[in-house]
């Protein structure tokens, strides 16, 4: 068990965690920083309703222990955009009404980030392949596919 503090960047600022490093990181970050942006949904890393970004990558945070984000870059919903301005991502899933009852759009909107990252234009299937692992259990991905495309422009 790792018993120093960890150091773990987290939406831009150097933070010091005096927490078991075997603490899944979502727990960590709603927790312990009050970041209520990734949500619990399974927990076993299967739904994408914790997605945050870790280096610019997607990563499920329920399954993640925090001492596996040491020395690294974590970026949640509260950290995309300005403190004056939603990231452009974010505006798109609004604009688009893409949410139901949103309980999917943190690792939804999270995924897309990373996507549009790697890939600025992808194909429907490409986004579609991105996303699939993405749980909406309201069925509103004609609107999250919108969304997506929008964010494209
Ligand atoms: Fe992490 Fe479902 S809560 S993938």
């Amino acid at each position: 068990m790792n018993t120093s503090p960890l150091r773990v960047t987290v939406n831009g600022q150097q933070c010091c965690l005096d927490v078991p490093g075997d603490a899944p990181l979502l727990f960590v970050l709603r927790n312990d920083l009050g970041l209520n942006g990734p949500k619990y949904g399974c927990g076993l890393g299967q739904c994408g309703a914790c997605t945050v970004l870790i280096d610019g990558k997607s990563a499920r945070s329920c399954v993640i222990p925090t001492s596996g984000a040491a020395g690294r870059h974590v970026t949640t919903l509260e950290g995309l955009g300005s403190k004056t301005a939603l990231h452009y991502v974010q505006q798109a899933f609004i604009e688009e009404q893409a949410a139901q009852c949103g309980y999917c759009l943190n690792g939804m909107i999270m995924s897309t980030v990373a996507l549009l990252q790697k890939n600025p234009c992808p194909t429907d299937e490409q986004i579609r392949n991105a996303l699939a692992h993405n749980l909406c259990r309201c069925g509103t991905h004609v609107e999250i596919l919108k969304a997506v495309r929008r964010a494209m422009q």
